[in-house]
């Protein structure tokens, strides 16, 4: 089994080199399940019905979210009949939305967790804990658990790849939109990396404007971010699970710019 996992696609820059690239990144890797993060997907915060299902119609079997879910309104409207999208498992009890899914592919089941941590970013319910609830939810029913765990802090994700490490085949982390270079199945057989980047601009701050983002450095005044234009990204991972062992046995970083001479 083969897991393409997109890390969070900002703003139209985003949404474009996905449709580009998605047809390309299908063809050379025949992943089982394709995911993406879609978190920042409308102008950087949030995700629209619409691009919702245009994700799905690329090709996508499941998107995560993160600490921007609920930055467009009219995502209550629509959130609790998205039955191919998550968001962070700990938030309060009674949060619209779900924090598992389980996403069917190529005759497999998957079952797709986002969790979100706890350092540096609201005080959600513990994702430790949760994680250990949603796995006994599904464990023995799934060829595969994927773990989108949603954080600024390296340690709680490095943490969390050890603490479910052997009882889920992926742990990737998202949020902090740059790439680490950390990705190594862990002892137990789970595909760990700190932070897969995003998908979008290359030459903002993380996606936003490089101008907006320095005059706030420089001037601590309250600054509007603009999603940044120009050259292009896709970062992801590549997973692969032996269907025999249900152990990960290799992960690969995915760095593409649209500058890459993508196939030869
Ligand atoms: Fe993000
Ligand atoms: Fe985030």
């Amino acid at each position: 089994m083969k897991i393409l996992f997109v890390g969070d696609v900002v703003g139209s820059p985003g949404r474009h080199i996905l449709e580009q690239f998605t047809s390309r990144l299908k063809a050379k890797y025949n992943p089982t399940f394709m995911i993406v993060n879609g978190e920042n997907a409308a102008h950087g915060r949030g995700i629209t019905k619409a691009i919702y299902h245009q994700m799905l119609e690329l090709g996508y079997h499941g998107i995560t979210m993160g600490n921007h879910t609920f930055d467009n309104k009219d995502i209550f409207d629509w959130i609790d009949g998205a039955d191919k999208m998550v968001r962070p498992a700990n938030y309060p009890e009674g949060t619209p939305g779900r924090g598992m899914m389980i996403v069917k592919a190529n005759g497999k089941k998957l079952a797709v967790i986002n969790l979100q941590g706890t350092v540096f970013l609201p005080a959600l319910r513990c994702p430790f804990r949760m994680a250990d609830e949603l796995i006994s939810e599904v464990e023995g029913d799934v060829d595969a658990i994927f773990v989108d765990m949603h954080a600024e802090a390296t340690s709680e994700k490095i943490a969390m790849g050890y603490h479910l490490d052997g009882r889920v085949q992926a742990v990737v982390g998202t949020h902090t939109h740059v790439q680490t270079a950390d990705e190594r199945v862990l002892e137990g057989g789970t595909a760990y990396i700190s932070d897969v980047g995003m998908t979008g601009p290359l030459d903002g701050v993380l996606g936003m404007r490089k101008e907006d983002v320095l005059r706030k450095f420089k001037t601590q005044l309250p600054t509007r971010f603009e999603v940044a234009s120009g050259r292009e990204q896709l970062n992801g991972v590549l997973i692969h699970i032996d269907d025999a062992t249900k152990r990960a046995t290799k992960i690969e970083r995915i760095h593409l710019t649209d500058q890459s001479i993508f196939f030869d």
